[in-house]
C-alpha cells in the first residue's frame, strides 16, 4: 500500500464552517471516499453543501475518465462536540475573522486536544492563528481556491510552532485528493496567490473607478489575453518566450527599466466610497446579471474541466498533477478489481467488477443504456491488456478500434448489485479479435452479453495491420482455452 492510501484509509474528517469554502471541501473529500462531518451554525449550509457535492460528482466525473473512489459517507453533526467525536482532521472554513477562528481553536481544543487543524483562512498568518492554542504545531494553513472540488491547488502555510510529519501528512492527503499542494517557505500575510491577486485587483479597481474601461472590458481584457495564457504557463515562463531567442535575459533587458515608470498604482487603494460600489455593482450587473450565480458556476465549472482536460492530455501545468491522480484511480481499480477477480470462478476471462453506483440509474431505477457499453468497452480494454496490448504497445504505434458491437439486454440491474464481466475469446487471429462478455451478479445470474469486433490497426497509416507475433500467441492461447465453452446465445457478429 502506498503512503498516501495509507493516510486516508478509512479517513474522518469535519469540516467546521460550511460556506463557498468549507462545502467545496466537503465534496472534494466525498468523492474521494473520505468520510465528511459537517458543522455550520446555519441550516442552509447544509443544502449549499448537497449541491456542492453534487456539483463535484458531475464534474469530476467528466474530468476524468477514470472510476471514482466509492463516496464517503455525509454526516451533519448538530453541536459541535458531535462533529469532533472521531475525525483525523479537522477543515476551518469560518469567515475571515481572527477572533472567531482563534476561539474556536480553543473550543475545539477542550474537546479533543490532540486533532489536526487545517485553516483555509486567505490571508492570516498561521503563526496569529495559532497564538491562543494549547498545541499550535497541531493548527497549518491550507489555502484553497473557490471551486475547492475543482481547482488544484492549495497554499500549506505552517507556523512558526511546526511539525514536519504533520506537514507531510496533509500533503499526502492533498494529493491523494487530486490536489496541488505548494508549501510556502515563510508565512506572510496573504501568502503568494492572493497577493498577486490583490496587486491585480488594486489596479482593476482604479481602472475602473478613472472611467478607462468597464468591468466586462477589463474581464475580456484578462479572459482574451494573460488569463489563457497563464493558465498553461505562469508569469516566468511566458516572460522567458516573450523575450525570444535570447529568453529571459532579453526579456528583462528590455522591460526592466519600464518597471520604474509609474504604470501602476502599487499600494494605493482608492477610497470605496458608494460612489465607487455603485459604479462596479451596476457594470457588474450589466455584465453578468442574465446569469444566476448557479448559472455563472455551471459555466465556470464546464470551462475549467475542459481547461484541465486540455493540459492533462498535454501533461503540462496542473495537468500533470490531474494525470498522476487519474493513474492512482486506475491503479486503485485495477487492484479492486484484481481482488474482487481472484475470488470469482470461471473458466473465461474475467474482464470487469463493479458495484453499480446510484449515478448510473435511469428513471427506472436501473441501470441506464450507455453504462452497459461503458461495462463491455472496459472489459474489451481489460481483454486488450491481457493480451499485451497495454500502453506501451499502444505508444509504440499500434492498437484495437472497435468496429461493431452488440449488446443484449436480459435482466434488470439495479443500483447497489456487484457484477462481473467474464469473456470468452471467439476469435483471436491477425487483425482480429472477437470477444463475447457476460455481465453477471455474484450469483452467477446473467443480466447482459456484449460482444465486440476489434480490428488491429497501425496508430501511424490508420489502417488494419496484423498483430505482433506475442499477441497472436496469448490470442491463440485463450482461444484454446475458450473453445469449448458454450455461450448462453449464439454470436450475433459474423466474423
Ligand atoms: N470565498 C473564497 O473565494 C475563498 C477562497 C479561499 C479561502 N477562503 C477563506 O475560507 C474561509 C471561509 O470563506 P467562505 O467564502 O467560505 O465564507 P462564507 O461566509 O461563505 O462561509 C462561512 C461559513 O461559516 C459559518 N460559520 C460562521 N461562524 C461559525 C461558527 N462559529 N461555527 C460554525 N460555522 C460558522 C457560516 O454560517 C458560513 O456558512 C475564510 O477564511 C476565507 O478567507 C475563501
Amino acid at each position: 500500500m502506498s503512503e498516501k492510501t495509507m493516510i486516508t484509509k478509512n479517513l474522518n474528517v469535519t469540516c467546521i464552517g460550511a460556506g463557498v469554502i468549507g462545502s467545496g471541501w466537503a465534496a472534494r473529500l466525498l468523492v474521494n471516499g473520505i468520510n465528511v462531518t459537517v458543522f455550520d451554525e446555519q441550516p442552509e449550509s447544509y443544502h449549499r453543501t448537497n449541491s456542492s457535492f453534487k456539483r463535484a460528482k458531475k464534474y469530476l466525473s467528466q474530468l476524468t475518465k477514470a472510476p471514482l473512489r466509492t463516496i464517503g459517507n455525509l454526516t451533519f453533526a448538530k453541536t459541535l462536540e458531535d462533529a469532533l467525536k472521531i475525525p483525523n482532521y479537522i477543515i476551518e472554513s469560518l469567515p475571515e475573522n481572527l477572533q472567531l477562528k482563534q476561539h474556536l481553536y480553543r473550543e475545539i481544543e477542550e474537546i479533543s486536544i490532540d486533532t489536526i487543524i487545517l485553516s483555509s483562512t486567505s490571508g492570516f498568518k498561521p503563526t496569529n492563528l495559532q497564538k491562543h492554542m494549547k498545541n499550535p504545531t497541531n493548527l497549518i494553513v491550507t489555502h484553497p481556491f473557490n471551486p475547492v472540488y475543482l481547482m488544484p491547488l492549495v497554499e500549506v502555510v505552517p507556523g512558526q510552532a511546526r511539525d514536519q510529519n504533520i506537514i507531510d501528512d496533509v500533503q499526502h492527503l492533498l494529493e491523494y485528493i487530486g490536489m496541488v499542494p505548494i508549501i510556502i517557505k515563510k508565512e506572510i500575510d496573504a501568502f503568494v496567490a492572493d497577493r498577486m491577486l490583490e496587486a491585480m485587483w488594486r489596479e482593476a479597481l482604479w481602472l475602473v473607478k478613472d472611467d478607462i474601461c468597464t468591468t466586462k472590458e477589463l474581464d475580456d481584457i484578462i479572459t482574451s489575453s494573460f488569463g489563457i495564457r497563464f493558465a498553461q504557463m505562469g508569469m516566468f515562463e511566458s516572460y522567458r518566450i516573450a523575450g525570444g531567442d535570447k529568453g529571459m535575459r532579453h526579456f528583462l533587458d528590455q522591460f526592466g527599466p519600464a518597471l520604474k515608470w509609474p504604470w501602476s498604482r502599487l499600494t494605493d487603494v482608492p477610497e470605496f466610497n458608494s460612489e465607487l460600489i455603485e459604479k462596479i455593482c451596476s457594470q457588474s450587473d450589466e455584465q453578468s446579471d442574465m446569469h444566476s450565480i448557479s448559472e455563472l458556476e455551471d459555466i465556470r465549472d464546464k470551462n475549467l474541466v475542459e481547461l484541465q482536460k486540455a493540459l492533462r492530455n498535454n501533461r503540462w501545468g496542473s495537468g500533470r498533477i490531474l494525470a498522476s491522480y487519474e493513474k492512482d484511480l486506475f491503479d486503485e481499480q485495477s487492484k479492486q478489481a484484481e481482488k474482487a477477480s481472484a475470488q470469482i470462478t470461471s473458466d473465461l476471462l474475467i474482464t470487469y467488477t463493479k458495484t453499480i453506483p446510484p449515478e448510473w440509474a435511469d428513471y427506472n431505477g436501473h441501470m441506464t443504456e450507455y453504462r452497459y457499453l461503458n461495462c463491455f468497452g472496459d472489459a474489451s480494454d481489460a481483454v486488450m491488456l491481457h493480451i499485451g496490448c497495454d500502453k506501451a504497445y499502444i505508444e509504440a504505434g499500434n492498437s484495437y478500434f472497435t468496429v461493431e458491437t452488440n449488446i443484449k439486454h436480459l435482466n434488470e440491474l439495479k443500483v447497489g448489485q456487484e457484477v462481473y464481466i467474464e469473456t470468452k475469446v471467439i476469435k483471436g487471429i491477425e487483425k482480429k479479435l472477437h470477444v463475447f462478455h457476460m455481465l453477471r451478479n455474484k450469483e452467477g445470474e446473467l443480466f447482459a452479453t456484449g460482444e465486440h469486433l476489434l480490428l488491429h490497426v497501425s496508430l501511424k497509416t490508420r489502417k488494419t495491420c496484423p498483430a505482433s507475433k506475442a499477441l497472436m500467441n496469448r490470442m491463440a492461447e485463450l482461444y484454446k482455452q475458450h473453445k469449448k465453452i458454450r455461450l448462453p446465445s449464439e454470436p450475433k457478429i459474423i466474423v
